[in-house]
């Protein structure tokens, strides 16, 4: 991926062409954005031909030949209580479904049934095996306290979203090659998906965990079942970041799971050893409707462009810092 280079996540998938084709606002196709002339970066795919002379069933809430993701009731288990508020959970979705979020970066969005759309929030996807799906919910304010403390276990799940890692065409094409994974408090639980998907490619992954605001590392036992050298630091801020200085230099790309604190520490602490690795760095926008329509989860980038980033994939040191 080229640094500077943009594109939509959901182009060539099921997803494309979506509501923002409706109103000449598509990410990828300047012709669709309401322009003359066609200046697309040619991905394989050409929307507009999608849009017009392709179009796919539609449901209730899509335009015409717009597929809008699905919303399934399911019951989840609690298979691991992590700290005082963060749980592992496990629940079934329908196979399709279930498989199309076995991607590194997958996120769903879950709420209670019965509360308003507006209690959904998005949850990154920990580990998918057939039908069952694992993610770790902190309960921390009222979206997710809903789902962990209502006293039942249905939920709400609606998906698939893919936009959840910044950069991730290197974790897709990267094979044969060092990486550096380092993972802190929730963001472990998506760096469990993405080391399972580098280690498929032949990939030798070292990862560095510290347990952030949760307390607790959780993923280090599965990290070192699926062949990952494991380092466990205290705190990434007082002793992980200054260690990576000296990681760095065996590596091909490094890969940060955990808050934007985080990665920015590690893009300073790459400056400060002179080393220049490509960077995947994990989503931690606020999201409200996953779709690029609301803006929530927009940021500037150094081109001075806004990007809605639940849908259109950069690289992370692109954008400007908060
Ligand atoms: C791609 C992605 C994957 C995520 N994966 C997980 C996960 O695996 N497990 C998990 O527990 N949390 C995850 N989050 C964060 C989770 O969505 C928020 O913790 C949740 O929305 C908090 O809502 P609340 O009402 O419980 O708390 P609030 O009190 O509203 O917020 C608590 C914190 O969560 C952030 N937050 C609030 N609303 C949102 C929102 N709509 N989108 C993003 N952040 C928000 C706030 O900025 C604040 O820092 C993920 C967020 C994103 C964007
Ligand atoms: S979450 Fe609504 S535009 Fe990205």
């Amino acid at each position: 991926m080229h640094n500077n280079m943009s594109h939509c996540i959901d182009i060539n998938s099921p997803y494309c062409p979506c509501l923002l084709a409706d109103t000449n606002h598509c990410v990828s196709c300047s012709r669709l954005q309401g322009k003359e002339t066609c200046d697309c970066n040619w991905a394989g795919v050409c929307v507009m031909y999608e849009k017009h002379w392709q179009p796919k069933k539609h449901t209730s809430r899509g335009g015409e030949g717009t597929v809008v993701r699905v919303e399934v009731e399911t019951e989840y288990q609690v298979i691991q209580q992590i700290n005082q508020d963060t749980y592992r959970l496990e629940f079934n979705l329908p196979d399709d479904f279930a498989k199309s979020l076995d991607k590194a970066g997958s996120f769903i969005f879950m709420r209670k049934p019965g509360d308003p759309d507006f209690y959904h929030f998005p949850v990154g996807i920990m580990k998918v095996n057939q039908n069952k799906i694992q993610v770790v919910v902190e309960a921390v304010g009222p979206k997710s306290r809903r789902i962990l403390t209502s006293g039942d276990t249905n939920l709400l799940v609606r998906g698939p979203y893919f936009n959840g890692v910044l950069g991730q065409p290197w974790i897709d094409n990267t094979e044969n090659s060092r990486i550096l994974l380092v993972a802190g408090g929730m963001g472990q639980a998506p760096a469990l998906a993405i080391a399972s998907k580098l280690m498929k490619k032949n990939n030798k992954v070292t990862a560095l965990l510290a347990p952030g605001y949760t307390g607790e590392i959780f993923v280090d036992i599965e990290l070192i079942e699926l062949g990952i050298e494991v380092e466990n630091v205290v705190s990434m801020r007082r002793s992980g970041i200054s260690r990576l200085t000296c990681l760095f230099a065996d590596h091909d790309l490094v890969v940060s799971a955990g808050p934007d604190e985080q990665h920015y520490g590690v893009i300073d602490a790459m400056a400060l050893a002179g080393v220049n690795l490509p960077m995947a760095a994990t989503n931690n926008a606020t999201m409200c409707c996953g779709e690029g329509i609301c803006g929530s989860c927009q940021k500037e980038t150094s081109d001075n462009r806004f990007i809605r980033t639940c849908k259109v994939q950069t690289n992370f040191m692109n954008l400007v810092r908060d």
